[in-house]
C-alpha cells in the first residue's frame, strides 16, 4: 500500500473514490458532511493524514452545488494535516462559456479557474473542454495534469465495432477524432459546427460518399443536449449510412437529451465513466490513478497551502 497518499470523498462521490483507492493502492480517509436544519452544511475531518498527500475525488459535474461543500472538505484535509491536496475531478465544468460572446457576459471559466486555483494544490481530469484556451494553465495558476479518453475509446471501438469510420461534429473535434482514428486504425472525417442557441445546432459536411459502407462512429467529448449528435445524424442518415455508434468521454445528457438520441437512430450510445451514467462503458480510473502519480511527482517540491489555513 502506498501511505504517502489518502484518498477522501465528498458525499456522492464514494464509487469515484472507492476506484481510486483501488488504483492507487492507497488508504480511503473519511470526511463527515451533513446538513443543519437552516440548509447550510456541517463537516469534519474524520481521519488524520498528516503529512500526506491528499486525493479528493470529487467530481464537479453540476458544480454550483459541489462547490462550498468542496471548499469546506479541501479544508478538512487540511486540518487533519495533509501535506498537499490534489483534487480528482474527472468532468470539469464551467469550460464552455470561455470567452465574451455578447457584450456584458461573464467569462465564467476564469472566474471558477481562479476560485478552484485558491482551493487545492492540484487539479487532475480527463479532456476539459479546451477551445478557446489551449492548455488550462491559461486560466489555472495550480498545477493541473489532463488525461484522454482517446486511447481507450479507440481500444473500445476497435473491440466492439465492424469497419468503423470516426465522425468529430466540429473543427474542435479534429483533436481527438484523428487520435482516435489513427489509435483504432480507421478513417475519420469531421464535420463543421454552428450553434446558434443552446439547443439549436446547424452542422455542415463534407462529401460523405466514400465511406457510406463503414460503421459510423460519432465521438464528441461532451454530449449534453445531444443536438450536436442528432444533427450528425440526420445528415448520416440521408447520405445512406448505417446506425451510428456514438461516444461521449462525458455523460452530462441534459434532461431527455439521451431519449432524443435513441429516437434519432443512434445503434448504441456509449460514454466513458468520467460522469456516473448507465451509459458508461469505457473505464478511465488507470487514467486519473497515472494522472495523480505524475502530478505529485512533477511537483515533488510544491508545498500545499496548510499552514495558514488550519
Ligand atoms: C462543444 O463544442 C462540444 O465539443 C460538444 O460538441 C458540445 O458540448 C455538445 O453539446 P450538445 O450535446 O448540447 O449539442
Amino acid at each position: 500500500m502506498d501511505d504517502s497518499v489518502i484518498v477522501f470523498d465528498m458525499p456522492g462521490h464514494e464509487a469515484l473514490a472507492e476506484r481510486l483507492a483501488r488504483a492507487l493502492d492507497a488508504e480511503q480517509g473519511a470526511i463527515s458532511v451533513r446538513q443543519f436544519p437552516d440548509g447550510e452544511t456541517y463537516v469534519r475531518g474524520d481521519t488524520p493524514c498528516e503529512g500526506r498527500d491528499a486525493v479528493l475525488a470529487a467530481n464537479l459535474f453540476q458544480p454550483n452545488a459541489q462547490i462550498l461543500p468542496l471548499i469546506y472538505c479541501v479544508r478538512a484535509a487540511r486540518v487533519l494535516g495533509a501535506r498537499r491536496v490534489v483534487l480528482v475531478s474527472p468532468y470539469l465544468p464551467y469550460m464552455r462559456q470561455d470567452a465574451r460572446f455578447q457584450p456584458g457576459e461573464v467569462v465564467t471559466s476564469r472566474i471558477f479557474s481562479r476560485l478552484l486555483s485558491n482551493t487545492v494544490d492540484g487539479l487532475v481530469t480527463i479532456d476539459p473542454h479546451l477551445h478557446r484556451f489551449s492548455q488550462l494553465g491559461e486560466i489555472y495558476s495550480i498545477p493541473t495534469w489532463v488525461g484522454h479518453a482517446a486511447p481507450a475509446v479507440a481500444a473500445w471501438i476497435r473491440a466492439h465495432v465492424d469497419r468503423p469510420v470516426i465522425v468529430g461534429p466540429d473543427s474542435e473535434s479534429e483533436q481527438w477524432v484523428s487520435a482516435i482514428g489513427d489509435e483504432a486504425g480507421a478513417p475519420w472525417i469531421v464535420l463543421s459546427k454552428t450553434r446558434r442557441g443552446d439547443r439549436d445546432v446547424e452542422i455542415q459536411v463534407p462529401p460523405l460518399e466514400p465511406w457510406r459502407s463503414h460503421t459510423p462512429v460519432l465521438v464528441d467529448d461532451i454530449i449534453s443536449t445531444a443536438r450536436t449528435m442528432i444533427e450528425t445524424i440526420g445528415h448520416l442518415t440521408a447520405a445512406g449510412y448505417a446506425a451510428p455508434v456514438c461516444i461521449g468521454a462525458h455523460a452530462v445528457f441534459a434532461g431527455d437529451a439521451l431519449d432524443g438520441l435513441n429516437r434519432a437512430g443512434a445503434a448504441t450510445v456509449v460514454t466513458c465513466n468520467t460522469i456516473e451514467h448507465p451509459t458508461n462503458a469505457i473505464d478511465l480510473t488507470g487514467s486519473l490513478a497515472d494522472g495523480v502519480h505524475k502530478l505529485l511527482e512533477t511537483n515533488a517540491d510544491l508545498v500545499g497551502a496548510q499552514e495558514e489555513s488550519r
